[in-house]
Order: structure tokens, then C-alpha cells, then sequence
């Protein structure tokens, strides 16, 4: 599905929504927290009967109000919230919501963000933001500027696999001394300064960079343990999950939770000592759903995707 003027092309959307939606339960209250473009939002509301409720969220203001234009013929089942979708206990409850059946995340960010928005792209000299919502607190300029050699260290090896990523934060460390960092190109350049290493590499490093920065800025890995977390409270009896992830450090908090609470023992230190827990979970994905070859000729952006979907028991 291509959205009108390609703000966004869903990935797996098909799959995630079929996943989503179990259909044994008599009513949905589904909770889309990445509404994007409204790719998902709109094949939920066409599978959804018109007394069933979607709440679907997203912190860019520009991704709410694109979306909300092209759900108009929706509306009524929709309530559209501009905000995080951590914060999802919350929401629901001020909707008087207590309990939802399905949660869908596409995770990262929509093709208009990465293009429009300023900071994301190395491609682009922008302002250094990269901060989808911006009542965030910290912009990607600010933590070059004002974190210390060894938190930048932490970022770029945690959030972006760099390997000896100490060269990288000393040399952002020496180089703000002459000139504090606020446009994408101004990061560019120290990397052409600091590395030598030829097009192709570079390109990889930018977005390895990029991401990390990105992952920290919007608080990325937080937000996806906090909602998981809270997901458990949250949804009914065969409610279902769905997860759409970019890249191995969400994927692997998703294949993490979904693995420590489907199983039948709980963890412990001790591995001669378990203990027996009822699973909270069963994984319904035996293995992550990737997109087919065609999707991926259509939108190589969908190239990394990888879908897990579980239910609650
Ligand atoms: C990949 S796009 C989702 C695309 C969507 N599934 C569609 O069909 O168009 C991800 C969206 O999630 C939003 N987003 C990312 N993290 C978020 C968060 N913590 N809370 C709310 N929205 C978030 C981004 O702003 C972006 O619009």
C-alpha cells in the first residue's frame, strides 16, 4: 500500500494486522502507538466492527495531523492522541479505558521524518534535533555539546555497535572546544576529519552514528521496555501483541520479553534453582516474521524489518 504522497509505505502491514486481531474475541479496543501515515490504523478499521475502538497515537504532530486527513472516512472509530506511547496506561485512562485487546507497534521512524524532519538524515545539512516529539527535552546538538567523553562513549558503543567508540567521543570532545556542534554536516565533517575510510564505509558509520544518537534523543529502548512492561496489565485474556522492529537492540528486547514471560520458570541467578511461574505469554510467532522479496524490491526501507507477535494467556 502506497500512502498518497509517500509521507510513509507500511511495512508488513498486512501481517501485522492479521496477527493483531484475534478474532475469537467479541469486541477490539486496539491501541496503534506508531499511527505514522495510518497505513495500519486504516487495515484495522476496515477489519474492526464499527462498535469496536482504536486508539492510535503518535509523539510527531505532523505524522497526527497527516494521518488524521487520510483516516477522515474513519474517524468515528478512532481517537487520535499526540503523545508517547509509553505513556499508554495513561492514555487509556483518560479515555476511561481500562483494558485493551490488541497492541501494535511499527517502531523508528516514517520515511517523511527521516527525510523532512531536521537532524535525521546525514544525507541533509539540517539543524542537529532528532527529536520526533518535540516537547522532548534534549536535542542530538545538545548531547554532542554537553555530555561527557565517557557518556558519548556509552551512547555510540550501546545504541549504535561502534566498536572503539572512545576515538569517536574524544574527538567530539576536542573538536566543540573550537566550535560547538549544531548541524547534521557539522558531524559529517568531524568524521571526515577524524576517519579515512572511503564512501561506502562512511556511509555505514554515519548511519551507525546517527542511529545511536537518534536511539538516545527519543529515548527509543526505554520507551519500548516501558510499554511491554506495562502490556501485561494492560490487555485482556487472548489480547495480542505485535511488534515491528528496525534493528537487533529492539528486536532483542522484544524476543527477550516475550521469552522470559512465555516460560514456564522464572529466572534466578542460581541455574540449579528454579522456580515455577504461570507464563504469562505465548509467542505466536515461532520465528520473526521478515518481509518477502517483492516488499523488499517495493520499499527497500522494509529490508530489516522483523515482525514477533504474541498473546496473552
Ligand atoms: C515506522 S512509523 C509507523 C508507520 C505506520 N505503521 C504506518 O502504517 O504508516 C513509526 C511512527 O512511530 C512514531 N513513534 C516512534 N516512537 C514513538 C513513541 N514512543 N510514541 C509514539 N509514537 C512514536 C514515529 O513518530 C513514527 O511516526
Amino acid at each position: 500500500m502506497k500512502t498518497e504522497d509517500n509521507f510513509h509505505i507500511p511495512v508488513l502491514s498486512h501481517e501485522a494486522v492479521k496477527l493483531l486481531i484475534n478474532e475469537s474475541l467479541e469486541h477490539q479496543i486496539i491501541a496503534d502507538g506508531t499511527l505514522g501515515s495510518g497505513g495500519y490504523t486504516k487495515l484495522i478499521c476496515e477489519k474492526i466492527k464499527p462498535t469496536d475502538k482504536l486508539i492510535s497515537i503518535d509523539k510527531d504532530l505532523n505524522a497526527l495531523k497527516y494521518a488524521e486527513n487520510f483516516l477522515k472516512d474513519h474517524k468515528d472509530k478512532i481517537t487520535f492522541v499526540n503523545g508517547n506511547f509509553a505513556d499508554l496506561k495513561n492514555i487509556i485512562s483518560e479515555i476511561s479505558i481500562s483494558k485493551i485487546t490488541g497492541l501494535v507497534l511499527d517502531l523508528g521512524l516514517s520515511s517523511y521524518q527521516l527525510e523532512a524532519e531536521s537532524g535525521f538524515s546525514f544525507m541533509k545539512d539540517t539543524e542537529l534535533d532528532m527529536r520526533a516529539y518535540k516537547k522532548d527535552f534534549i536535542t542530538a546538538a545538545e548531547i554532542l555539546n554537553s555530555f561527557t567523553k565517557g557518556e558519548l562513549e556509552e551512547i555510540f558503543e550501546n545504541f549504535g555497535e561502534i566498536g572503539n567508540a572512545g576515538r569517536l567521543a574524544k574527538a567530539i570532545a576536542e573538536k566543540r572546544k573550537v566550535k560547538k556542534f549544531s548541524t547534521t554536516f557539522d558531524l559529517v565533517n568531524l568524521v571526515n576529519e577524524e576517519y579515512k575510510i572511503g564512501k561506502k564505509n562512511e556511509i555505514d558509520f554515519l548511519a551507525k552514528i546517527f542511529q545511536a544518537l537518534r536511539i538516545k534523543v527519543n529515548n527509543e529502548l526505554a520507551n519500548l521496555e516501558n510499554i511491554l512492561n506495562d502490556s501485561l496489565d494492560l490487555m485482556e485474556k487472548g489480547g495480542r501483541i505485535v511488534i515491528v522492529s528496525y534493528h537487533s537492540l529492539e528486536d532483542r528486547i522484544v524476543k527477550n520479553f516475550f521469552r522470559k514471560e512465555s516460560g514456564k520458570f522464572k529466572e534466578s541467578s542460581n541455574p540449579f534453582y528454579k522456580t515455577e511461574v504461570k507464563p504469562k505469554l505465548k509467542v505466536i510467532t515461532k520465528k520473526a516474521v521478515m518481509p518477502e522479496r517483492e516488499e523488499v524490491k517495493i520499499n527497500p526501507r522494509s529490508r530489516s524489518a522483523k515482525l514477533r507477535a504474541a498473546e496473552i494467556i
